[in-house]
């Protein structure tokens, strides 16, 4: 519940900013008191008239203002909320964040505040990629700075990419998890990703290619559920995810071992494309072509991760989660792997070529219960795993109640 909580809400000069009346509107349905700060570029996006209506406050605008001084100062200002938010934050606002400038109400504020800080990034793609905004990121997360977004996707300028402001229930979600007060709060989630490595020498290994983007998809969706997550990623591409605990491993006996050291858990959600197989006595020097031939490698089985965690005699998770991507008849043989592996449920993919999920944005999928299968439509990675969330929230809710 959030209901009681106050948020200074920082409005950023951008495009973007029309949205900030929708997220006040948003919190205000869910009673957060809003107190609103506009800079002098937000200004030009939207009035401080149609923001200070929607707060039912006043909207602060000036440092310098006697009367705002005289009614609460700026130190104070900066102090009356639970947490503060910025939406959206500019290149420009998040540059003078990193760098501790303080020339204006804004910045000011930001500078002086002991609460949380939440950003909800907004900017045009390249400035987003650019070497100094990921610094000032870098800088910023290093502080203590949460995070939203951005979001991938067409822009008002023309262009698609990363740098989207995240939408008002995204940030009300993620504003509801630094609260602690999300339906996951006080759940600890295990989430493994990515590939892993099996070594055949200190140079060469076995992989494959997952990319581990819809694993660190999960985990962001169960901490905007305010879950605590402990993220074992073998050596993925993917962004880690901000705020999880995360756990680099390489191979799958090292997953197993970070996995298990991770419990207990309320649920446990296996992602990640383990490798079946690693390679027995790998070598500890480069392999040499050799006159002989080639080297005959034998392989070894690897511990099958989830089936031990949803087997586990003293700690199993009260929700066990496993993804089989299959190619050919994928109900029936992801059914049969939810029960030979011992797990809740079952994510299952087709991941034939055609259907271009390997590796893309989207995925479909199906969830296989006891209850039997519920085919999802086509969405976006990042809604699968907002999905997933809430259908764990609500089961580990059902399973409290019981
Ligand atoms: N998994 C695991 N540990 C392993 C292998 C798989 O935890 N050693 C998990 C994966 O994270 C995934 C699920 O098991 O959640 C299914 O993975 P998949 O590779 O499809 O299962 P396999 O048992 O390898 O089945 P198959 O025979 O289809 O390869």
């Amino acid at each position: 519940m959030m209901q009681g909580k106050r948020v200074l809400l920082i409005i950023g000069g951008g495009i973007a900013a029309f949205k900030s009346l929708d997220l006040i509107r948003r919190l205000k349905e869910r009673g957060v008191a809003v107190t609103p700060v506009l800079t002098r570029a937000a200004e030009e996006f939207v009035t401080p008239l149609s923001v200070s209506a929607l707060a039912g406050e006043k909207c602060y605008r000036d440092l310098f203002d006697l009367t705002d001084e005289a009614e609460m100062g700026h130190i104070q200002l900066s102090r009356v909320a639970d947490l503060v938010v910025v939406a959206p934050a500019t290149a420009d606002l998040m540059a003078k964040m990193a760098q501790g400038l303080a020339g204006d109400l804004a910045s000011t504020l930001l500078l002086a505040t002991d609460t949380p800080v939440l950003v909800a990034p907004a900017m045009n793609v390249r400035m987003w990629e650019h070497a100094a905004t990921q610094r000032n990121i870098q800088t910023l997360q290093g502080d203590g700075v949460l995070f939203v977004g951005p979001n991938e996707g067409d822009m008002a300028c023309g262009e698609h990419g990363p740098g989207r402001l995240s939408e008002p229930l995204e940030i009300v979600a993620a504003i509801e998890a630094a609260f602690g007060t999300g339906p996951l709060a006080s759940k600890r989630v295990l989430v493994t990703s990515g590939p892993t490595h099996e070594p055949i020498d200190p140079v060469r290994y076995i992989a494959n290619r997952s990319s581990g983007s819809q694993g660190t998809a999960i985990a962001q969706a169960l901490m905007r559920q305010g879950a605590e997550v402990v993220f074992v990623t073998g050596p993925a591409d993917a962004a880690r995810p901000q705020g999880a605990q995360i756990v680099e491993v390489q191979t799958a006996r090292e997953m197993l071992e970070a996995a298990q050291a991770a419990l207990p858990v309320d649920a446990a959600i296996c992602a990640a494309a383990v490798a079946d197989w690693h390679v027995i006595g790998a070598s500890d020097q480069k392999l040499k072509k050799s006159k002989d031939g080639t080297p005959a490698l034998e392989f070894g089985e690897n511990p099958d991760i989830l089936k031990t965690i949803a087997n586990h005699q003293t700690a199993r998770p009260t929700l066990v989660v496993g993804f089989a991507a299959e190619t050919n008849d994928v109900i029936d043989n992801a059914t049969a792997k939810r029960l030979r592996k011992g797990c809740d449920w079952i994510v299952a993919n087709d991941v034939r070529p055609e259907t271009g999920i390997m590796g893309g944005d989207e995925n479909a999928v199906t969830l296989i219960s006891a209850e039997g299968a519920d085919t999802w439509p086509r969405m976006s990675k990042t809604d699968v795993a907002r999905r997933l969330a809430t259908a764990v929230s609500d089961a580990l809710t059902k399973a409290s109640q019981t």
